[in-house]
């Protein structure tokens, strides 16, 4: 089961509309809500997304490749209707396991250590220019500017593994001529973007001077993108810069003419497609020739598809996409407390440090890697750090900022004491008024997935059997005169409260919005939970019930 991961704080406040897709939330859940778009809407957008293999007939010519197109249909089980005659099978079929490929190098030996010979030397720096700056007159705002994620290194720390494998696939792949493709994932903030930029930055200073072929590169976001057939739009656009807009029907067909018939002067073709997920339609047309278009006879195609989920492609994708996939796979694991303490203390300049102490350091990093392991997260707590820090000094009161003065040198510093309260303001609070202001029906919603859970020591709770919950908890508390919701209601009560990021829901192959089987979690902690509950007086007597 693919359960959305949580990116943000819930700060959104929670809509009785339909939820809207905004920028930068969590991919998977973003797609999850298009699904939910689609499911609503009365159109079937399918009709509008372009398969290049209906345009010619041929072109699969990869043995590897099955064919069989059996589950051509598959994925229209994101429009189905919640039909009870289904439950049983789903419940049978849904959680299957899923053998995934382990992460070995990619190319072979030889070839690797030959490659590697080309890369230039990376050095990747403890202290990093941030050193130098700390002598600056202001090391507090240029910490906290180097800090900013926007900030990327010219060498990720802890990454150097990720990037010999990407560089070598892609020498390899770029000698060849084209025609590969590799799927990378892992849970956000984990570099994948940024590595995979920073291969084909060097890459690109290496066609210069010779070492490696000429290629074209061009990179694309399925976050940025209004519809996933725009996808065909921006790698046309990318490709072929400055020529008139085509619709994104004419940029796929004269997309596959690039990739069937590549003209004798193409040089091979870099795509990076990043936040794949965000391309699924359910028809998975776009995927589909993306993943198809390397596997053409020499196709000039070499593509990167990023996603977070490792196992998108056997839980989600068509079979004949997940053929095409093949299992050239990276993933990047989420960061243990160690990289995050080397990636922080490689922008602070530490160790030792003046900004940031080391016990801080490592509060982040544990706290971090307990979490989430995201890069982002860190470094977002230790810039907030500063934030605070610098309030304090502003404030001119020798008393107040007693406590965070060095030991080492008599500077203010950040302390773990400062992270905590920082933390403390970054996620608690708007969590529990948030759960607070809550209807009533949204609040026992909630309790009852918490119910369930505890009830059969699962994480997690099929739709239907939350509703079961939730109408056993309103009769429970019949007294005062709750009405007991329909399945309708509960659907709505899911949407609603997925989209203020309270619950995570499964998103995955045949499963949509509120089908009776697709599984939910709590996305807050269960002692938030009790803290917005129990100002309510009956969700108080329930709460006591049920210890
Ligand atoms: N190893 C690292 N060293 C230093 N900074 C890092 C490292 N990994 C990630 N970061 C920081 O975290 C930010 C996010 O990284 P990146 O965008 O590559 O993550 P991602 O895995 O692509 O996440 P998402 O799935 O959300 O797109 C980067 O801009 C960078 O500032
Ligand atoms: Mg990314």
């Amino acid at each position: 089961m693919t359960l959305t991961p949580s990116k943000r704080p819930h700060t959104n406040p929670l809509s009785e509309g339909r939820p809207q897709r905004t920028p930068k939330t969590p991919r998977v859940t973003v797609l999850s809500q298009r699904r939910i778009e689609e499911t609503e809407s009365s159109d079937d957008s399918d009709d509008s997304e372009f398969n290049s293999d209906e345009t010619s007939s041929s072109g699969d010519d990869d043995d590897a490749i099955d064919d069989k197109e059996n589950d051509d249909d598959s994925s229209d089980a994101d429009l189905d209707d919640d039909s009870d005659n289904n439950n049983v099978k789903q419940r049978n079929t849904r959680r299957k396991t899923v053998k995934l490929p382990k992460n070995k190098h990619l190319i072979s030996a030889a070839k690797r250590v030959r490659i590697l010979q080309l890369l230039p030397k990376r050095v990747v720096s403890s202290t990093h220019s941030a050193a130098a700056s700390l002598t600056d007159e202001d090391p507090l705002a240029r910490v906290r500017e180097l800090l900013h994620v926007s900030h990327v290194p010219e060498v990720l720390p802890c990454r150097d593994a990720q990037f010999e494998e990407v560089y070598t696939y892609l020498v390899s792949a770029v000698e060849k001529g084209g025609g590969e493709c590799i799927y990378i994932s892992g849970v956000p903030g984990t570099g994948k973007t940024a590595t995979v930029r920073q291969v084909i930055k060097t890459l690109q200073s290496q066609i210069s001077d010779g070492s490696i072929p000429e290629f074209k590169y061009v990179e694309i976001n399925g976050m940025k993108l209004t519809d996933p057939n725009q996808a065909y739009c921006a790698i046309y656009e990318g490709l072929f810069p400055g020529t008139p807009k085509v619709s994104a029907k004419h940029a796929c067909d004269l997309l596959q003419e690039v990739f069937r018939k590549p003209s004798t002067d193409t040089v091979p073709i870099i795509l990076m497609v990043d936040e794949l997920d965000l391309l699924l339609t359910s028809k998975q047309t776009v995927i589909y020739n993306l993943f198809n278009w390397p596997r053409l006879p020499s196709s000039p195609l070499i593509l990167i598809a990023i996603a977070n989920t490792m196992d998108l492609p056997e839980r989600v994708f068509s079979h004949k996409i997940n053929s095409r996939v093949g299992g050239t796979r990276l993933g990047f694991h989420a960061y243990t407390a160690n990289d995050l303490a080397v990636i922080i203390g490689s922008r602070v300049g530490v160790p030792g440090g003046a900004v940031l102490s080391d016990d801080a350091i490592t509060f982040v990093a544990k706290k971090v890697a307990g979490m989430s392991g995201d890069a982002r997260r860190a470094l977002d707590i230790c810039r907030k750090g500063i934030e605070s820090l610098q309030l304090i000094i502003a404030k001119n009161d020798a008393s107040l900022l007693a406590p965070y003065i060095s030991a080492k040198d008599g500077k203010p510093h950040v302390t773990t004491k400062l992270i905590q309260s920082v933390i403390r303001d970054l996620f608690s609070p708007t969590v529990v008024p948030f759960i607070s202001n809550l209807s009533l029906h949204q609040k026992l919603f909630l309790l009852a997935i918490r119910k369930y859970m505890r009830k059969t020591g699962t994480t997690d709770a099929a739709f239907v059997d939350v509703v079961d919950e939730h109408k056993a908890l309103c009769a429970v508390v019949g007294d005062t005169g709750i009405t007991p919701p329909n399945t309708w209601l509960c659907q709505k009560l899911a949407l609603q409260l997925f989209a203020g990021r309270l619950i995570l829901m499964e998103v995955g192959k045949g499963v949509s919005a509120g089908d009776p089987m697709q599984r939910c979690k709590l996305n807050v902690s269960e002692g938030d939970l009790v803290l917005g509950l129990r100002d309510d007086k009956v969700l108080e007597r329930l709460m006591k019930r049920e210890v």
